[in-house]
């Protein structure tokens, strides 16, 4: 079966990319054509060109730590200036607890 997530072209932030979950969903998105930004607290610059490689539009992977608020505000103004902001998020650091929206999740939650 498969899923068509509409973000052909379009640019998608995802967060814990250099592995596992985050790893894959990046890959899934890139197959897609979608503009991928792999952000982890880990060094992921490898995976820029793996993304490109498996069909991404463009990669970008950034160093940043999803339960610090300050890091995440720095590189979301930087690739808002730099690729016309990102039309879609897709987090997996922190996923566990009790279900709600990216949008509204709160500094403890994400520190979690
Ligand atoms: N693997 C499973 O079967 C499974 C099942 C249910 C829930 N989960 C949850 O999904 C999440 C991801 O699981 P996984 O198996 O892909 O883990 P993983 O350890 O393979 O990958 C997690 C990635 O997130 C990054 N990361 C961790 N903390 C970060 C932070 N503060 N900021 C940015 N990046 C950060 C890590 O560097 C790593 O690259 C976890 O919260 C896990 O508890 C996993």
């Amino acid at each position: 079966m498969s899923i068509e997530t509409g973000l052909a072209g379009r640019s998608v932030v995802v967060t814990g990319a250099a592995a596992g979950i985050g790893k894959a969903t990046a890959l899934r998105f890139a197959k897609e054509g979608a503009k991928v930004a792999a952000w982890d607290v880990a060094d992921a610059a490898a995976l820029a060109d793996e993304l490109k490689a498996a069909g991404a539009a463009d990669a970008f992977t950034a160093k940043v730590n999803v339960a610090d608020a300050a890091s995440v505000g720095r590189r979301s103004r930087t690739s808002s200036r730099g690729g016309g902001g990102s039309t879609s998020s897709s987090t997996t650091p922190g996923s566990s607890g009790t279900p709600s929206s990216s949008s509204t999740r709160t500094g403890p939650c994400w520190r979690r």
